[in-house]
């Protein structure tokens, strides 16, 4: 049986916690939140451990974690070389949504890396989360808590709905507030390059290092030869049950025009319809199920309600989805690329229909 602890962010009960961080130091399985989504942490220096998140959430064996620190000494035990620019991002965007990639230094169970030399580690900017790794003493190798192919939980519920009697522990402190998963830079090349786009934008890492590469398959199909660096990124992800199409264009009208069109469509066809707007077309789509994102003025609110919207529909048995497409700057191109992959690459170009 899953046990839950309830810990109040804004004053955390570090006696409450403890259970938590024996667990951890045991060898078994514990979710807890980040700033950016739920993840399910194991020992990281433990490869039996880390064992066990692979078999809960039914994940490849060949996609790496993340490891999670409390603390910036830790870094160099875990990895063989620490590159300027690592140090420089680390000083600014630490704790926080960025996770970097480094030489890996032996302390690393191949359980962790899928056997490339490389490890990734970030320090989340979530005072339960710190303190829990903290309490713990030890590096804690955390993945997003869902079931592997799902949207990422950004409720302890959410961890709940995928992995209730499969973990040990789930220390739930409300929603996430990012909403989406850690930016992920290789630091081990130079210039650095943009795995997985996510909370901390390529301008903000830019202003610091200057210029990064940015990986092909970060929007475009995954084929035989655009295969992502980030093993992760290879598979189907973020996927609800329902079939989610995008609808893209420049011009709002047109765009709402073309939703309101499939969705009549799809209903005529006996298909359940939920329609995921943003606040500026919500009233526009007043005879369908619908759900705002959020506001596109401010992207990063649209970025924190996607995959528990994704979920939302999920639970209201609905067949389609139809989301529209928002502009990719800053935090937009790790929203596009979440929706690309929700929708298996189902992109409708409202301008041409
Ligand atoms: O925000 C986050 O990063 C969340 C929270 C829990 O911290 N974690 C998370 O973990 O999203 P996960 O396992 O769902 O995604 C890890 C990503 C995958 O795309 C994986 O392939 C990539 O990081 N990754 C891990 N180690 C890597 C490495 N050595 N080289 C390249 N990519 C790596
Ligand atoms: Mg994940």
């Amino acid at each position: 049986k899953t046990k839950v602890i309830k810990i109040d962010a804004e004053n955390i009960d570090k006696i409450a916690l403890e259970p938590a961080a024996e667990a951890l130091k045991e060898g078994m399985t514990v979710a807890f939140p980040t700033e950016t989504v739920y993840g399910l942490g194991a020992n990281a220096l433990d490869g039996a451990a880390v064992s066990k998140i692979f078999k809960a959430k039914g994940r490849p064996s060949d996609n790496p974690l993340i490891v999670h620190i409390a603390d910036r000494e830790k870094v160099s035990e875990l990895t063989s070389f620490i590159p300027a620019k690592a140090v420089a991002l680390m000083d600014k965007l630490w704790p926080g949504p960025l996770t970097l990639v480094m030489k890996k230094s032996s302390a690393i169970p191949r359980e962790i890396t899928a056997g490339l030399d490389t490890v990734a580690i970030r320090m989340p900017g979530h005072p339960v989360a710190l303190e829990l790794i903290r309490l713990a003493g030890i590096p804690v190798a955390a993945p997003s808590a869902n079931v592997s192919g799902k949207p990422s939980p950004t409720t302890a519920r959410h961890v709940l709905d995928d992995l209730e009697g499969k973990i040990e522990i789930i220390v739930d402190a409300g929603s996430s507030s990012v909403g989406l998963e850690s930016t992920v830079l290789d630091v081990s090349v130079d210039p650095p390059v943009l795995l997985r786009p996510g909370g901390i934008t390529p301008r903000q890492i830019e202003e610091i290092i200057g210029q990064i590469d940015i990986d092909k398959t970060i929007m475009g199909k995954v084929t035989a030869d655009n295969v992502p660096k980030s093993p992760g990124m290879k598979y189907k992800h973020y996927s609800p049950k329902a079939h989610v199409i995008i609808v893209e264009s420049n011009d709002m009208d047109k765009q709402t025009e073309v939703v309101c069109r499939l969705a009549e469509k799809y209903i005529k066809e006996d298909k359940k319809v939920g329609v995921c707007s943003t606040d500026q077309t919500f009233d526009r789509y007043k005879l369908f199920e619908t759900i705002s994102m959020g506001d596109r003025n401010h992207p990063e609110t649209i970025a924190s309600s996607l995959f528990s919207i994704l979920r939302e529909f999920d639970d209201r048995e609905v067949d389609i989805i139809l989301a529209e497409a928002v502009d990719q700057n800053g935090v937009g191109l790790a929203i596009m690329n979440r929706m690309v992959k929700a929708a298996g690459y189902d992109i409708v170009k409202a301008d041409l229909v």
